[in-house]
Parts: C-alpha cells; sequence; structure tokens
C-alpha cells in the first residue's frame, strides 16, 4: 500500500521539477482573471486603463512601417541603449557605456530573472525587504538563490514612512550574502528610499562585498517632493549595482514588454548570455519606439507625476470613508491598506469577498509576504487608472459601509 502511495505521489508530480513546485502562480495577474470572471473593477494589477502617449505609438507605428521588423541586436537597439544611457546621466549624474554595459530585455520582469540567473549560484543568499513585488520570490528559487527577508514596517501613525531595523538588516548579511533586492519606489507600500537608508545598506554591500540588484521602474512616479535617488548612483557602488527599469510604468506600455539592465561590463556579459537564451531579444519595433519615448522632454515626467498625485489623492479618501486605514504612498501607484476595521477571518478571505461581492478586485497583502500571517490584515489597491474608473471603484466600495 506505501508503494502505491508514494507511486501515486510521485505521480502527481510526474514530469515536474522540483523548482516549479515551491512556488504559485501569480495572486497578482489572478486578481485580473477573478476582475473579469466577476466584471469587478480591477484594482488589482498595475496596468493603466488609459491611453498610451501618442508619440510612443506613432514611433511604434513608423518603426513598424519602417521594417524594423526582425530580431534587434539581442542585447538592444543601438538608439535605445544610447537613449537610456542618456536619461541615467541626465537624471541620476551616473555615466554609462552604452555598448558594454545595458541589456535590452523582455521587460524588467526578464531583466530582474536574467539578472540573479547570471549571478546567483546554488546556495547564495539574497536579501529582500518584505512586502516585497511577489517575483522576487520565485526569481530566487529559479536562480537557486535562498531569499533572507528583511521586514518593512508600516508606519504608526497617518502619513508617516515604512521604516526597518538597522540591525535586523545587518544580521541579514554574511558570507553567503550574493545579493540584495531593492525597489524604491516601492511595490506594495509606496516607500521612497530615503539618501541616508541607501547609504545604509550601501556599508553592508561594500563591507561583505554584495551586489545591489535595483528595480527603479517606478522612478518618475513620486509625490509630495520626495526624490528618487538611484543605488549605482551613490559613491562605491556603480561597480557593484545592476540597475532595472524599463518602459513599462513611465511610459504606460506594460503590454510592450521591454526594459533593461544596466551595470559593469563583467556582469553585463553574463546577463547577455542568460537573455541571449532566454528570449534572444525585445520586440525590436517597440524598442525604436522606447527611444523616441526616453527623448520625451521634462515635462512630460512632470504631468506623469501629477496624473498619478491626483489619482491617489481620488481613491485614498474613498478607502478611509469606505473603513480602509491607508499608508500613504509617497511614489509608484499602489496604495496598501489595513482591514482590521472589517473583522474579516484574513486578506484572502477579505478580497474574496471584496471581488465577488463589492465588485472591486485587489491583491490580498499575504501575497507580498513569505509568511501570509504577515499580510493577513493588508489589501494592496492599484490606482494607475482613469478617475471614472477610479470613481466607480469608490461607489462601490461605499457598500462596506452601507451606503
Ligand atoms: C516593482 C516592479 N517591478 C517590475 C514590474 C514588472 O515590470 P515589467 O512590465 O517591465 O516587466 C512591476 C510590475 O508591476 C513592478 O511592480
Amino acid at each position: 500500500m506505501a508503494d502505491v502511495i508514494s507511486s501515486l505521489s510521485n505521480q502527481n508530480k510526474q514530469f515536474l521539477s522540483d523548482k516549479v513546485l515551491l512556488f504559485t502562480e501569480s495572486v497578482i495577474r489572478e486578481m485580473t482573471r477573478q476582475a473579469l470572471v466577476y466584471g469587478a473593477v480591477n484594482l488589482a494589477q498595475g496596468f493603466p486603463d488609459f491611453a498610451a502617449p501618442a508619440e510612443i505609438k506613432a514611433a511604434a507605428r513608423a518603426a513598424i512601417d519602417g521594417d524594423v521588423n526582425q530580431y534587434a541586436i539581442t542585447w538592444g537597439a543601438k538608439n535605445l541603449r544610447n537613449a537610456i544611457a542618456r536619461q541615467m546621466g541626465l537624471w541620476q549624474g551616473i555615466s554609462v557605456d552604452p555598448e558594454k554595459e545595458i541589456t535590452v530585455c523582455c521587460g524588467s520582469t526578464e531583466a530582474m530573472i536574467s539578472a540573479l540567473l547570471a549571478v546567483c549560484n546554488a546556495g547564495d543568499e539574497v536579501v529582500i525587504f518584505e512586502p516585497f513585488y511577489e517575483n522576487y520570490g520565485p526569481d530566487s528559487v529559479l536562480s537557486g538563490a535562498r531569499p533572507r527577508f528583511v521586514k518593512l514596517r508600516p508606519p504608526d501613525s497617518d502619513g508617516g514612512e515604512w521604516t526597518f531595523d538597522e540591525k535586523e538588516l545587518r544580521a541579514a548579511f554574511h558570507k553567503s550574502t550574493k545579493a540584495v533586492i531593492l525597489n524604491t519606489p516601492n511595490n506594495p507600500t509606496g516607500k521612497v528610499f530615503t539618501r541616508t537608508e541607501l547609504e545604509l545598506i550601501r556599508d553592508l554591500c561594500v563591507e561583505f562585498d554584495v551586489l545591489a540588484i535595483t528595480d527603479e521602474i517606478y522612478e518618475h512616479i513620486l509625490y509630495d517632493g520626495t526624490e528618487h535617488i538611484s543605488m549605482a548612483s551613490l559613491e562605491g557602488m556603480r561597480e557593484r549595482t545592476v540597475t532595472i527599469n524599463g518602459m513599462s510604468k513611465t511610459y504606460s506600455v506594460t503590454g510592450w514588454r521591454v526594459g533593461w539592465a544596466v551595470g559593469p561590463e563583467k556582469i553585463t556579459n553574463a546577463i547577455r548570455k542568460v537573455h541571449d537564451f532566454l528570449t534572444v531579444g525585445a520586440p525590436a519595433p517597440l524598442q525604436e519606439a522606447g527611444a523616441v519615448a526616453l527623448s520625451l522632454p521634462a515635462e512630460y515626467y512632470e504631468r506623469l507625476a501629477e496624473g498619478y498625485r491626483v489619482r491617489r489623492d481620488r481613491l485614498l479618501p474613498a478607502l478611509t470613508l469606505a473603513g480602509f486605514r491607508c499608508f500613504l504612498p509617497r511614489g509608484a501607484y499602489y496604495v496598501m491598506t489595513d482591514i482590521s476595521a472589517f473583522g474579516f477571518e484574513d486578506d484572502v478571505a477579505f478580497t474574496k469577498y471584496l471581488v465577488k461581492e463589492i465588485g472591486v478586485a485587489a491583491v490580498p497583502g499575504s501575497s507580498f509576504y513569505r509568511d501570509a500571517r504577515d499580510g493577513a490584515r493588508q489589501v494592496r489597491f492599484a490606482f494607475c487608472k482613469k478617475l471614472d474608473t477610479l470613481d466607480a471603484a469608490a461607489e462601490k466600495l461605499g457598500k462596506l459601509r452601507g451606503w
């Protein structure tokens, strides 16, 4: 009998790798499917429901009409790499060699996994701030690295900042630490890491000879006068940082799948090898449009941030009125909330109720934590939506309070 049971359980795993059994499908993307099933307003997944800028769409059409329809150079079209290097110099004062230090990938998602696959050996540890963008968990598993989490703690008072404990961070670094993954401005918390915090992380990276892999995809979405500081711009970090970014969020084209990794030549060579055999290259015409996008004037970025500030300030009061406690985001386009007031068993039960009975899709907080219990009282909403969409959500959320 024991033999039969063991062969049955082996059959369940038949053909599957051990790695793939260690993580689930994305909860965020699942919530989008749920929103479609129940016809709910989708404040779950972080994609805009409004139009992408006309000049970028025109540039993509022109590239296709101009027959830029074959493979681009594996590590990225020259025009786009030049534009990325120019922008990093302009915005962060970081000088980058577009020939040797940039790899254009299929979204920053591919840039992150390529970077991890390029640098991690089995058993290496990767420090991750928690709550974290959910991809970093599976990314670590797939690259053979062991994640080590450091808590970001929510503010005690309204309008306060998410913080981490310096001692806890130091304790996470040791001999087998290969990299720290940083995401600023941060998804899901909206935290924008300060210079002092980044310097603290920098000092540990230098002391323990650790690489920083920084996801800066929300670099232009900032509120209340906060400033984005690139890790690579800090003294001592240029040679030990891989900066990840992309078109998705800054230019409202999440479906285009164009992102990039920027790092020192030796690491870039390794990333390019992984990227080449994973995907060969990102969409060629959209890379040409990317070069046009990255040449937009400074006012474009001001309008982008202001547009999101207006959306943030439209959604948060509605959430507060409905009974959520909101942790004010300083950057990115999400708000993490506390759902204690609703008395539900946990975040998953609550988001199920929300999508099915109230008609609003959100993401359960537990999907941003290793231990589901840590996120059991939290739910994340995305506000990268038209004001009409946010108003429709607000009206539905009113039902939570019976109005
Ligand atoms: C922090 C963070 N990194 C990366 C991504 C995915 O970016 P891309 O569309 O460039 O793959 C997201 C999308 O939500 C994100 O929030």
